[in-house]
């Protein structure tokens, strides 16, 4: 297994031609408080392999934010934008939310901050 810096790994293997089956992004949270958001979703959009040309093409990708000022629906623009940008299409293959340590209440909007899109990722 590879040990590095994410965003320059995968620019490396973009650049390589690597392609991959699956790529799992967890990062940290970027967005620690309101003013962070812009920056943060330059963070969350900069990766995201479906932007690289032939990336996780016919791949699959699970792509997620711990961040709490990311919304879902931000979250879900900054990655559709990406994949508009690679010229891929991105499916919705899977949206896990919440879990036992952190559930995600649906009263409770507060506690939908956990986000995990899998998508499959096709020319
Ligand atoms: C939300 S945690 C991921 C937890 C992981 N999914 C798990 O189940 O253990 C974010 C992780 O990203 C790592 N990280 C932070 N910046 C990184 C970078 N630039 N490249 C690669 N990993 C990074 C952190 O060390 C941390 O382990």
């Amino acid at each position: 297994m590879d040990r590095a810096n994410a965003f320059d790994l995968l620019r490396d293997y973009a650049a390589a031609n690597r392609h991959y089956d699956t790529i799992v992004l967890d990062p940290p949270a970027f967005a620690k408080s309101k003013r962070d958001l812009e920056k943060a979703l330059g963070g969350y959009k900069e990766p995201q392999p479906a932007r690289d040309e032939d990336a996780a093409a016919g791949g699959i990708l699970v792509t997620c934010s711990c961040s709490f000022h990311v919304s879902p629906h931000d979250f879900l623009k900054v990655v559709a934008d990406a994949a508009q940008d690679a010229h891929k299409i991105a499916a919705r293959a899977g949206e896990p939310r919440g879990g036992q340590g952190s559930p995600n209440m649906l009263n409770v909007p507060e506690t939908s901050y956990l986000q995990c899109l899998i998508l499959s990722v096709t020319n």
